[in-house]
């Protein structure tokens, strides 16, 4: 027999039930003895379990039946079929509706179709450049010229990757980081490298080091709300991160698409460093998924390269969503909305502190999630099976981590997905499932 027809056994085993979600398997020595086979061929049948996702290992710890077949660094990317939704963040406030229909109705006239039913350029319109202009960067005064478009946060990211990053190039990112950047540079066969990081974010000393190890292209960061930690870069660390990008002679791409809910923020990375830096943001959070716009601001002398990266990409914008963005912002209901989330944020942080008082908890006080670092012994994977048997869906820490083995302890929460009594239902029922041992600790 070869170690996959022992696999195959296990396998068959997991899959009727014998063994369950959480019950650690044998030692390799017990399992070779217990199938008449040397040690070395049980240590393969286990690797191939874990292959499988199947089966995870940790060293010292033992092997364990894993609670999910899906890859835990897979995270949900799809809008989630969960009742209760804490893996996905979609913040919508209960009164923003109300807010946006006049603005949408005010579109809606013959005439008006007529005009925003064309095709726009990444570029958008001078109209939507200078409305956007005014978005809170009150340090940074970038010509207008320098803002493009795209249809998300995401796809600008992508755009700003292709034009900052050559294919099989290498970026630097914080250890924990958006997990859709993981699918971006998997796709174009870019390595994510993790940078060391102090309760401040990213360390110059990190960016140093990392880049003379491994000769980065780029850097990508989120200085402010970082999702999943919910940090604020200080100012002071800013300013030094912009000095050794430009010692290394690094561009970076600065995710702001969180930073609206900070209250009085730092000034962004792209304030300190304006030529290097790739500014991203979107209307996704700050106003809502499902009619959304990305924007851009590049360095003078990156134009032209996001461009032409938006354009072959097919990232361009809709001219609908950008007249409608446009007209949210220039009536200051963009600017009611975000307040109202600002507000509601802090509202739910409040909350959260209160039920997982005691719990190893980080987070910005106006972030829309938190990271939880769960009570020992519990893992992330049995912990999302025991909640999404309360129906509710967390996010595994591991979906997060830039390398492998990060992270298996931590979960993270989205908070703005669900209304506010439903998630005070929800992280009071995972409050309970944490203070009591996982299953296969558990002696019946
Ligand atoms: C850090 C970060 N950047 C970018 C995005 C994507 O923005 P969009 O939804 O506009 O694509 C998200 C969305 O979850 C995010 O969390």
């Amino acid at each position: 027999v070869t170690y996959r027809h022992v696999a195959d056994e296990v396998q068959r085993s997991i899959e009727s039930g014998d063994f369950r979600p959480g019950d650690r398997l044998p030692t390799q020595r017990a399992f070779a003895r217990e199938h008449g086979i040397a040690v070395s061929t049980a240590s393969r049948v286990y690797q191939e379990l874990i292959r499988r996702g199947l089966a995870s290992g940790e060293v010292g710890r033992g092997t364990f039946v894993r609670a999910s077949r899906q890859p835990l660094d897979a995270a949900l990317q799809e809008p989630q079929t969960a009742p209760t939704d804490l893996d996905l963040n979609f913040p919508l406030h209960p009164e923003q509706f109300a807010l946006a229909s006049g603005v949408m109705a005010e579109l809606t006239s013959t005439e008006h179709l007529r005009r925003h039913l064309s095709p726009v350029g990444p570029g958008g319109t001078a109209s939507a450049r200078a409305a956007f202009s005014t978005l809170g960067q009150a340090s940074w005064f970038p010509e207008e010229h320098q803002m493009l478009f795209t249809g998300s946060g995401r796809q600008a990211i992508a755009a700003a990757v292709a034009a900052l990053v050559p294919p099989g190039g290498t970026v630097g990112v914080e250890e924990l980081t958006y997990p859709v950047l993981k699918g971006i540079a998997q796709r174009v066969n870019i390595d994510l490298v993790p940078l060391g990081m102090d309760e401040d974010g990213v360390t110059s000393a990190a960016l140093v080091d990392t880049h003379r190890s491994v000769g980065l292209d780029a850097v990508y960061l989120q200085p402010t709300l970082h999702n999943p930690l919910g940090t604020t870069m200080s100012t002071g660390r800013r300013r030094e991160v912009a000095r050794t990008l430009a010692e290394l002679d690094l561009p970076a791409i600065e995710d702001a698409v969180y930073g609206f809910l900070a209250e009085d923020p730092p000034p962004p990375l792209a304030a300190f460093a304006p030529d290097r830096v790739v500014f991203v943001d979107s209307l996704s959070k700050r106003f809502a998924p499902g009619l959304s716009v990305g924007r851009l601001i590049c360095p003078a002398d990156r134009v032209s390269a996001v461009t032409a990266a938006v354009r072959s990409g097919g990232w361009i914008p809709s001219r609908f969503n950008l007249t409608f963005a446009e007209r949210l912002i220039r009536t200051g209901t963009l600017a009611a909305i975000e307040e109202l989330k600002r507000r509601d944020a802090a509202d739910r942080q409040r909350m959260v502190a209160q039920e997982l008082a005691g719990q190893r908890i980080r987070a910005g006080r106006h972030a829309y999630h938190c990271w939880w670092q769960l009570p020992r012994p519990w893992r992330a994977d049995l912990f999302i099976a025991a909640a999404a048997r309360e129906g509710i869906a967390v996010t595994p820490g591991a979906a997060f981590a830039a390398a492998p083995g990060v992270a298996s302890d931590c979960v993270r929460l989205a908070l703005g997905s669900c209304e506010f009594p439903a998630l005070a239902d929800a992280i009071r029922t995972l409050a309970a499932i944490a203070s009591d041992a996982p299953p296969a600790h558990r002696i019946d």
